[in-house]
């Protein structure tokens, strides 16, 4: 048996023929940074997002960087997010010379929890920048009202949940600016590094355009320092022809997730539990188990490939010491990251998979 954790292949084993002509075509037509492709993706995704603006970037992280950035954070300020999140989140904020202030996680749905925010706001704190955690959205309606209440910019860090919707709108629509990673294992991932901004503000857009390109709205004339952070024809070409498949697949992945909840019933698994204002993409399915790391070796020992996300808290990563933060903080984010396992997930995922998948954790008790 070999079940991988991603099928990163897949969609180009799908979309082959019409992959290989895009491709073609962008290479004999010679624009190969920000040409028509990106153009019509921008379009493109802020349609089928509900957005005005979407702004095609070179990652995910640079999308979070650029918000933060077009909305005027640097130093002296500060920035809450959580701890149980992939690094970029507080990179950014690093990046831009502000101070990252972590708040813990909810032990339902593992994002921000609202109610410990208005506490670690200060006079110093500017924005939220919520995380839409393995494809779940986070509380949004609590935190733009504390956000709005305290007058703070909320970034949204929609990277692992394109798609889902949040009260009928989607993820990256509510905050001042969302922010979408195209790494190749996300929902919607491309061939390279690529992502995306979106916001409905009209000023934030263009300066976010600018920013991307070297602060430059007028070639070779700059206003401030900005970013090479442009997204490649190539890779724009490629995400045009896997948007059209995105709802799909994203159905394809709740399907499978709702196998994994039937197969799973009556084992020591805690599996995801699912927020009923929020749909939820299953850019990961990730469940928790007390003895997390002989399942591991079990599944591994089977071929199927598993992973841990993320294994250390970022209040307890070295880059973050002189914030001062030490173990027991923030204890939600602390013991998920002791006992949650990513199980394989992706659009192809068969039943058989899933019942093989789970027979190993059966054994187990
Ligand atoms: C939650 C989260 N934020 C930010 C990023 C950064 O995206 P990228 O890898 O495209 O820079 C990722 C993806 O890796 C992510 O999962």
């Amino acid at each position: 048996m070999n079940i991988p954790l991603v099928d990163i292949q897949e969609r180009y084993r799908r979309n082959k023929t019409s992959i290989d002509m895009v491709v073609q075509e962008v290479m004999a037509g010679g624009q190969y940074i920000l040409g028509a492709n990106v153009e019509a993706l921008e379009r493109e995704i802020a349609v089928y997002l509900g957005c005005r603006y979407a702004i095609g970037v070179a990652s995910g992280s640079d999308a979070l960087t650029l918000s933060l950035m077009a909305l005027g954070i640097g130093q002296e300020d500060e920035v809450i997010t959580t701890p149980y999140t992939f690094f970029a989140t507080a990179g950014s904020i690093l990046r831009v010379g502000a101070k990252p202030v972590f708040v813990d996680i909810s032990p339902d749905s593992y994002n921000l929890n609202p109610a410990l925010l208005q506490k670690n706001i200060t006079s110093r704190t500017r924005a939220i920048i919520p995380v839409h955690l393995f494809g779940q959205v986070a509380e949004m309606d609590s935190i733009l009202k504390i956000a709005s209440s305290c007058n703070l910019a909320v970034v949204e860090d929609a990277c692992q949940a394109i798609g889902a919707e949040y009260k009928g709108k989607k993820a990256g629509t509510l905050g001042d600016t969302g922010c979408f990673s195209f790494f190749p294992t996300k929902n919607l991932g491309c061939m390279g590094d690529g992502g995306l901004v979106t916001t409905n503000d009209e000023k934030l857009a263009r300066k976010i355009r600018s920013l991307r390109t070297h602060g430059s709205e007028k070639k070779y004339f700059h206003e401030t320092a900005g970013l090479n952070s442009r997204l490649d024809e190539i890779q724009a070409a490629i995400l045009r022809i896997f948007l059209k498949h995105l709802d799909e697949d994203n159905s394809r992945r709740k399907r499978a997730a709702r196998l994994y909840e039937y197969y799973l019933q009556n084992t020591p698994c805690l599996l995801p539990r699912r927020n009923p204002e929020s749909t939820h993409v299953y850019h990961l399915f990730v469940l928790l188990h007390p003895r997390r790391d002989l399942l591991k070796e079990q599944l591994l020992n089977k071929q199927i490939g598993c992973g841990i996300y993320y294994p250390l808290p970022l209040h307890l990563q070295k880059v973050f010491s002189s914030l001062g933060y030490k173990k027991g903080d923030f204890p939600v984010a602390e013991s998920i990251a002791e006992t949650s396992l990513a199980l394989p997930m992706y659009p192809g995922l068969t039943e058989e998979d899933i019942s093989l998948i789970t027979q190993v954790l059966q054994e187990i008790d």
